[in-house]
């Protein structure tokens, strides 16, 4: 056992360091190129930036407002912020508005603060209509890229759930962990978080308090520190509209509103989810533990939730009730048109590499689907688009992903 134990560790070990140096090298190649670009003269970007004529935007008839087309999704990790992106994804293309994509990877040089520069193809005062991939927030460098009247939107989830899918994602990838013993290292790890946890620790954001740390803040305040309240009144004035996963079909109908588009539009079919079995139930005792060592997402979650609910009373209830229920008859009819088995299944049964979701290291637990084989013609693009994970979707957009396939070919040797 030891012998055995003893291997997997070098194993690590070595796969680390080679992965760290093979990351660094990447990230001087491509950051270098880019430093040069930056805080040059900066034009603002023109209210309009759809092209004149949008081809097959069908106009919605006897709406007031216009579908709006100017959006900043501030994507935030395990969030089920992946089924937003599909949306957005399957909107821009639709209406061929222009993303600002990073460059050869799924997102913005995470986790360095987002610079303007880090766009695929980027020159200054360049402006786009959607930008939604993984960054470490940077206000003043999202407005660059961006018309001024382009809706903020982001999305938050349970701080307890979240860290538990962090932890359950990313542990691998943060050192520190390795030397938790025992079979739930998660139960250890909450048990005496300070026994392990450094600040400075390689990745240790991933395990405390990540929401705080990917909107650009701190994520080593205490709870009770006053910047914690400034950060999210700051938030508060920012964003348009914070959604909350454990409201996810109410969000996505208060989203519609917000943006003036059609049931159509937000339509989703639940990527990226992790097999059931995979995910550990915490007992209410390491539940309030992991809340306290997530003190700030935990007081940032609670302000936007009763925000959230705010608004929806605001919507009304009665509506808000009846909208749900039409986004999920329209769901399930979209599933039984498109989805083999009516399902998600596990990675090992999806047969087309298309619709394989990324999985973490050494783990095939992200679940995804098949395309029905009788699937009626005319739905067969639509389903396809629902049913591609966003790896996949981005290079279908033009993205070249390069570093994000080195690395997962280097994942999959590893593993
Ligand atoms: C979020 O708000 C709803 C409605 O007020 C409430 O029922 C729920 O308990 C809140 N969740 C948390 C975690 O505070």
């Amino acid at each position: 056992m030891f012998w055995m134990k003893c291997t997997v560790g070098i194993r690590g070990l070595i796969s680390w360091i080679f992965l760290t140096n093979i990351m660094l090298i990447l990230y001087c190649f491509i950051g270098s190129n880019q430093m040069n670009l930056s805080d040059s003269k900066e034009d603002t970007c023109p209210l309009s930036m759809e092209k004149s004529n949008s081809m097959g935007s069908p106009q919605p008839p006897k709406t007031e407002c216009s579908p709006k087309t100017n959006i900043m999704f501030m994507k935030t990790h395990k969030t089920a912020s992946s089924t937003i992106l599909n949306i957005l994804f399957r909107f821009g293309e639709k209406l061929k508005l222009k993303f600002a994509f990073p460059n050869g990877r799924n997102d913005f040089f995470y986790p360095s603060p987002f610079q303007a520069s880090q766009v695929m193809n980027y020159r200054p005062g360049g402006c786009y209509n959607i930008v939604c991939n993984h960054m470490r927030f940077n206000q003043q460098e999202v407005a660059k890229l961006l018309p001024a009247d382009a809706v903020y939107i982001t999305i938050l989830r349970d701080p307890v759930d979240l860290f538990e899918s962090s932890f359950h994602y990313y542990h691998k990838a943060v050192p520190f962990t390795w030397s938790i013993d025992g079979e739930n290292k998660l139960a250890e790890f909450l048990q005496n978080p300070q026994a392990f946890y450094s600040p400075e620790a390689f990745n240790s954001f991933y395990l405390k308090n990540i929401l705080t740390f990917d909107f650009g803040f701190d994520n080593n305040l205490e709870a009770d520190d006053p910047q914690v309240t400034e950060h999210i009144h700051y938030l508060s004035e920012r964003f348009d509209l914070v959604l909350i996963v454990e409201y996810f079909e109410e969000s996505l109908i208060l989203l519609k509103d917000l943006l003036c588009w059609s049931t159509e539009d937000i339509l989703y079919f639940k990527l990226n989810a992790r097999r059931s079995s995979s995910v550990s139930k915490l007992d209410p005792e390491l539940r309030a533990k992991a809340l306290q060592w997530n003190g700030a997402d935990w007081k940032l979650y609670q302000h936007f939730n009763a925000s959230f609910w705010a608004r929806v009373e605001a919507y009304g209830r009665e509506r808000m009730n009846r909208d749900v229920q039409e986004l999920r008859r329209r769901n399930e009819e979209m599933r039984a048109r498109c989805v083999e088995g009516g399902a998600a299944v596990e990675a090992q049964n999806i047969h087309s590499r298309h619709l394989l979701p990324w999985q973490p290291i050494g783990e095939k637990s992200i679940l995804g689907y098949n395309l029905r084989k009788d699937i009626e013609p005319n739905f067969r693009n639509i389903c396809e688009k629902m049913l591609t994970p966003e790896i996949q979707y981005m290079s279908d957009l033009g993205v070249s992903l390069w570093v994000t396939k080195l690395w997962g070919w280097f994942i999959d040797i590893i593993s």
